[in-house]
């Protein structure tokens, strides 16, 4: 199938790894001009490399989106670099793992700046370009958890609520535009980031070292699904290439769960 994005110009942010890096990956593959952002540089320039390398266009900025300067940056890079821009896909974040008994109200706030405020900042860039060119594509990225919050991770799982609310009052706002704005709800997927959480947590708990005896302690409890394993970013990259395409113009507003079924709900 034809995704039809074949030069549309695209911001993936944290694509210096995990998800974004396999999204920004196929967005590329597909033969979109794409701007891989994430703080990382050394990360950054082997990702851009890599697409290149399989014949991709890309380019990339180094900016943390928890500063509106950075991102202000981030966002003018792209115009300038791409020549405008027609999908955002709002997939930096961070998950860190602290109950009710170790968090701050600082905390708090410094997450949702990290974890939203950053999109709101690209998305306050882009929406008056988008709106007036009558194509756009704003994708955020919530969670299972932004719907089924987990005790430990309140303030990360508040977050991702935050997306899945944003996509649809930014799908009223810009009513009979053409521009559209969705959630993508990821289930437990194998990146870097979720390795190395879970790898912590095995050391706490003595559940070994190997990652397939891990992975089973980690899906017999809330992460279960009825595919029975962690997804891959790829996965997850695919759902978002085609609601970044003009095949997809019909939905709108929506959160859509990438899961393996983990998200147990009738819609
Ligand atoms: N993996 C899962 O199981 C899962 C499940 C549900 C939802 N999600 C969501 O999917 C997204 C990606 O997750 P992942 O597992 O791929 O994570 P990951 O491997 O840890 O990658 C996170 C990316 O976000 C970037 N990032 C984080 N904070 C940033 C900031 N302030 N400014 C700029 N870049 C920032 C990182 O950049 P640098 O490393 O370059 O600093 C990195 O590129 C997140 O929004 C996460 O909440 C993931």
């Amino acid at each position: 199938m034809d995704l039809q994005i074949k030069g549309k110009k695209a911001l993936v942010t944290g694509s210096s790894s995990g998800i974004g890096e396999a999204i920004a990956k196929l967005l590329a593959k597909e033969g979109a001009h794409v701007m891989i952002h994430g703080r990382n540089a050394k990360e950054l320039d082997r990702v851009a490399k890599e697409i290149k390398k399989a014949g991709g266009k890309a380019a990339m900025v180094q900016a943390d989106l928890s500063s509106d300067a950075e991102a202000k940056k981030a966002a003018r890079k792209t115009v300038d670099e791409l020549g405008g821009i027609d999908i955002l896909v709002n997939n930096a974040g961070a998950f860190p793992l602290r109950g009710w008994k170790n968090t701050t109200p600082q905390d708090w706030l410094d997450l949702f700046n990290q974890n939203v405020v950053s999109a709101i900042r690209l998305i306050l860039e882009f929406l008056p370009r988008m709106r007036k060119q009558k194509y756009g594509r704003f994708i955020q990225f919530g969670s299972c958890v932004g719907t089924q919050p987990f005790a430990d991770q309140p303030d990360y799982s508040a977050t991702k609520s935050a997306h899945i609310l944003i996509s649809v009052s930014l799908a009223k706002e810009l009513a009979g535009t053409g521009v559209t704005a969705n959630t993508i709800s990821p289930g437990p997927i194998l990146t870097p980031g979720v390795e190395k959480l879970f790898r912590q947590i095995a050391a706490e708990k003595g559940w070994g070292k190997k990652w397939e005896e891990i992975e089973a302690h980690v899906l017999e409890d809330d992460l279960y699904n009825p595919c029975e394993r962690f997804g891959k970013p790829e996965e997850i990259a695919a759902a978002v290439a085609f609601i970044a395409s003009p095949l997809a113009s019909y939905i709108n507003g929506a959160n859509i769960r990438v899961d393996g079924g983990n998200c147990a709900s009738v819609n």
